[in-house]
């Protein structure tokens, strides 16, 4: 995987054209299509699932960056993997077991994420670390698109960016929530490598050109 990568998010895109999404992704410059995947527990909304990523999976050759923002995350990773997922990212939130879920992504050949909500220090999943091959901060709260960039959300990233250099772990840092024309700056001086924009992207005037 290469670093600074832009990860439009399906979420704002219109449903009724996700072909037309797709290929404006690619137009775009994006580096991977960033897919949230909400199951109405985990988060109050439910969007797609296997089979949505398994249809639009022959319309481009970029990575699918698969973010589960469901409960039991465990159950799910064999049968997205087979719909074409190529990073698979679950919640620290919704996993007892995540060392066991970051093997199980691994040994179906899959790049394996693990994400953060808000609230969750990033102490929590240091031991997993050098296990991972992204680590994705929410820097909204999960569950819907559009909504405001939480600032304290910034200091995960520059203190996940310091561990990677001090462990010398080489996971990418993806930024999700809020991120727009203003500050997309700033969330890639702080150390972000992955920058995934659902509504700057679809409804606004996003330009990426890192
Ligand atoms: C929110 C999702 C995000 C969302 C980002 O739960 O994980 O990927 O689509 O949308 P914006 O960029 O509009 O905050
Ligand atoms: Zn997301």
């Amino acid at each position: 995987m290469k670093s600074r990568i832009l990860s439009p998010s399906l979420l704002s895109a219109d449903f009724s054209s996700l072909e037309k999404a797709v290929k404006l992704c690619e137009e775009k410059g994006a580096g991977a299509v960033h897919i949230d995947v909400m199951d109405g527990h985990f988060v109050p909304q439910i969007t797609y699932g296997q089979p949505v990523i398994k249809s639009i999976r022959k319309l481009t050759d970029l990575p699918f960056d698969v973010h589960l923002m469901v409960e039991r995350p465990g159950e799910m990773i064999e049968s997205f993997a087979q719909a074409g997922a190529d990073w698979i990212t679950f919640h620290q939130e919704a996993a007892v077991h995540a060392d066991r879920i970051i093997g199980q992504i691994h040994s179906l050949g899959k790049k394996a994420g693990i994400s953060i909500v808000p609230s969750t220090p990033v102490c929590l999943i240091k031991e997993i670390l050098p296990l991972v091959d992204l680590v994705l901060v929410m820097t909204v709260n999960p569950g819907f698109g559009g909504q405001k960039f939480i600032p304290y959300c910034g200091d995960k990233i520059a203190e996940l960016a310091a561990i990677r250099k001090e462990k010398g772990c080489d996971f990418l840092i993806s930024v999700d929530g809020g991120v727009n024309a203003e500050n997309l700056s700033s969330v890639l001086d702080l150390g972000a490598d992955v920058v995934v924009s659902g509504s700057a992207f679809f409804n606004g005037s996003f330009r990426w050109e890192a």
